[in-house]
């Protein structure tokens, strides 16, 4: 038997890309993703819970990248280093004295703000008003529409991207040479009202560091300073010698590592894209000096190519190539996803060349050198660093997978279209009725499935409701029990995205979901 019972007439796409953010935010708490931190004391400002759907989809996140980095890698391992670590630490790798924030406030709203952010959504408007143009001539224009040929030479098109050029030139030198008086400059000349006031009466701009300090043991003892990690990447650099000696790991090899990290963002906005206890998977791997280049192209075609394996789209990533670098770094890139509020960094892929080791050895005084069996030489390692945000990786795949669609029976349904092998919950077992023996018979289903991926069992409300609520987290497949099910063995198999049904034997449900649901199916496409 194969039956349809829901036909899905539209999707809608029409929605206001900030109705979509506001939609996902909303959706989140209502269905237990993510709360607000402290949710009963109004809050706790950039901080935010994982609820009981929120951790498994990120838990299965940091799976997919864990074993996509360990699993597939025979050359690297994994780690996981303590949040505090000596001070020096801090001071070797420049946090201490560079790890800053340019701020500026506003007088009349008494409101602070990044003043590079203040700039770089200047940029974003040049670019909006550019893209706004576009847009308007490809509705006169229909079919026949060039949008290359219109964007090189259209007047007004033209206008705004010298405005937008001239003033990138300008922030990226002030931002280099972190002029801060140029930078307030640039606030002024470009007319940057404040969002509240409305007014131009800014302060001074100031450096703001943004690390986390606390003291470490008792006053009287001596109290030592010391800070949370703003990066789990220096926890990897101080080991690297430990375990590439008791690993006889061999160069080329990376680690990785999963873990919290601690910035105090001053303009901390946009739900989890930027907050102040984040999660980041980083790995460094570890090369031979003069081969970091053709190392960095690989790192950033794999990275890319774990990103696509989602399914959400080619186009919904780009590269964002750093034209201006860090003094230690050689070559740089951001992964960017298409949020609803634009193109947004989610990944950075940095060749550091040799710049934190031999700061360590700077500061450490000690040798960590790498002995090459194959040249015969001690040299320090050169690194390229894959560094992605868990949180903002969570963030895409809920913007990317919330959908509203309008049913044929007049109804809509919210629908989360998570890859199946992320959705927190892989299969609900509903028996039709609470009686009768279903409950039983739902029970030992469950039973039957639990050791192999998750399931989650719900007998209240109609079944359509059950449905509609197994949409709304994403789970992929839902089976009913009814009363045939007592007689023949066999359940009615659901598949959320096209909610076709048909009868499966119970005996069958492992093979046809496991596959579909496990990590190994993404992974199978990166290799
Ligand atoms: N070790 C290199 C490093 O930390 P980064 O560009 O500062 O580089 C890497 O951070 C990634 O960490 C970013 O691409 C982003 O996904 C994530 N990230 C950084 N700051 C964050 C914040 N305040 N909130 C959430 N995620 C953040």
């Amino acid at each position: 038997m194969h039956k349809i019972y829901d036909f899905i007439i539209e999707t809608v796409t029409t929605m206001a890309q900030e109705d979509v953010f506001k939609k996902v935010v909303a959706h989140c708490k209502e269905y237990g993703f993510v709360f607000p931190s402290s949710d009963i004391y109004d809050g706790l400002g950039a901080v935010y819970d994982y609820g009981q759907m929120g951790v498994e989809l990120k838990n299965n996140i940091k799976n997919y990248w864990w074993q996509s980095m360990v699993l597939l890698n025979d050359n690297i391992v994994g780690i996981d280093s303590a949040i505090f670590m000596h001070p020096t630490i801090w001071k070797a790798s420049g946090h201490v004295d560079a790890f800053n924030d340019p701020l500026i406030d506003n007088r009349d709203s008494k409101k602070r703000y990044r003043a590079d952010v203040l700039i770089e959504e200047q940029i974003a408007k040049y670019e909006e008003k550019m893209e706004k143009e576009a847009a308007k001539a490809a509705k006169r224009f229909g079919d026949s529409f060039n949008k290359e040929l219109f964007m090189e030479t259209n007047p007004k098109v033209l206008a705004e991207k010298a405005k937008r050029d001239a003033l990138q030139e300008r922030f990226a030198k002030a931002l280099n040479a972190m002029d801060l008086e140029e930078l307030r400059q640039i606030i002024i000349d470009e007319e940057i009202v404040c969002p509240i006031s409305g007014t131009r009466n800014w302060t001074e701009v100031r450096q703001f560091n943004l690390m986390f300090s606390t003291e470490m043991g008792s006053t009287a003892d001596g109290a030592m300073k010391v800070y949370l990690r703003p990066e789990t990447a220096q926890g990897i650099f101080v080991n690297y010698l430990n375990v590439q000696k008791t690993g006889r790991m061999r160069i080329p090899f990376g680690i990785a590592q999963i873990g919290k990290a601690f910035r105090n963002e001053i303009v901390a906005r946009q739900f989890i894209f930027r907050m102040r206890e984040f999660e980041q998977m980083e790995m460094q791997f570890f090369v031979r000096p003069g081969s970091e280049l053709e190392w960095f192209g690989k790192w950033k075609e794999t990275r890319l190519a774990w990103h696509k394996a989602l399914g959400f789209g080619d186009e919904s990533y780009r590269y964002h190539d750093h034209e201006k670098l860090a003094h230690y770094a050689n070559a740089a890139t951001d992964i960017e996803f298409k949020m609803p509020f634009g193109f947004k960094e989610v990944e950075g892929i940095h060749s550091r060349t040799n710049f934190d080791l031999s700061q360590h050895e700077k500061y450490s005084g000690k040798n960590i050198k790498y002995f090459d069996p194959e040249t015969n030489e001690s040299y320090t390692p050169y690194v390229i660093e894959t560094s992605i945000g868990v949180d903002r990786m969570f963030l895409s795949v809920m913007c990317a997978s919330y959908c509203e669609e309008t049913l044929e029976n007049g109804e809509s349904r919210v629908v989360l279209r998570l890859p199946s092998a992320l959705a927190p919950v892989k299969l609900a077992v509903l028996p039709l009725v609470k009686k009768d023996g279903l409950p039983e018979k739902a029970r030992e289903i469950m039973n039957s499935l639990k050791f192999n991926f998750n399931c989650y069992y719900e007998e209240k409300d109609s079944i359509g409701k059950r449905y509609r609520r197994m949409d709304a987290i994403g789970t992929p497949y839902c089976v009913t029990v009814d009363h045939q099910t007592l007689e023949d063995g066999m359940v009615t198999l659901r598949e959320r995205d096209t909610m076709e049904q048909r009868r499966v034997p119970i005996a069958d449900l492992r093979s046809i979901i496991q596959d579909n649901v496990s990590i190994t199916s993404l992974l199978q496409k990166l290799v």
